[in-house]
């Protein structure tokens, strides 16, 4: 049996990831790929749980613990429902994944990213690195017009979109970081064009796949 690939989509709060995501499954199957679409955190029943408890609001963990919360979620999902999906030939698409974790945690947060907590992050990834990653690229400032919009339709936000704009800065420069050291991976989208010239710029890279 072929195995799948894996795509993950990245980007800040408001960046039109999920958008772009749902359009690209429909793309992916019209193409005739047998697809499997998922998100991080909470795509499993225990990390439903996990969810709720990072992103509630109803609880503050210290950095250290919303870390060791996301990652718990990650080796949950890999084990239980990215991998199984792979080895019977998906192709998955994964809204956030590990880059995220170094986004948020490391960069956000101001985890001293060492190799003792890359390590804990290879550890939950259990050996899955993505075939590709889409980083949808849009400006703090861009973002946050987006987001506002978003909260005026009454759409809910959550505990990390709440954060201020200089974690949000810290989470944007970290994703350039990681673009920069992953050329070969990590592809950049950007996400300011309208939305049919975005979608065909995630085309475009999926193509050569
Ligand atoms: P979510 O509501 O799923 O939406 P979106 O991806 O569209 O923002 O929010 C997930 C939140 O969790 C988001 O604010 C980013 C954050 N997150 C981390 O901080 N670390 C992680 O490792 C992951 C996977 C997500």
């Amino acid at each position: 049996m072929n195995q799948g690939k894996f795509i993950t989509f990245e980007g800040g709060d408001g960046s039109g990831k999920s958008t772009q995501l749902g359009l690209t499954v429909a793309w992916l199957e019209a193409q005739g790929k047998d697809v499997f679409q998922t998100f991080e955190p909470g795509d499993t029943p225990l990390g439903g749980e996990i969810r709720r408890l990072l992103l509630s609001g109803e609880f503050m963990p210290v950095p250290a613990c919303e870390l060791l919360l996301f990652l718990a979620d990650r080796a949950q999902h890999v084990e239980q429902v990215i991998k199984p999906a792979l080895a019977a030939g998906k192709w998955v698409v994964c809204d956030r994944y590990t880059d995220s974790t170094l986004a948020y945690q490391l960069a956000g947060r101001k985890l001293e990213d060492d190799a003792e907590l890359r390590a804990m992050l290879a550890w939950a990834e259990q050996g899955l690195k993505p075939d590709v990653t889409l980083w949808l690229d849009l400006s703090v400032a861009d973002a946050a017009v987006r987001m506002a919009e978003r909260v005026a339709e009454g759409e809910p936000s959550n505990r990390l979109d709440d954060e201020k704009k200089s974690f949000h800065e810290a989470v944007y420069q970290a994703f350039q970081s990681i673009q920069q050291e992953n050329t070969q991976r990590v592809c950049r989208i950007n996400a300011k064009q309208n939305m049919d010239v975005i979608q065909q710029d995630i085309q475009k890279v999926l193509k050569d796949l």
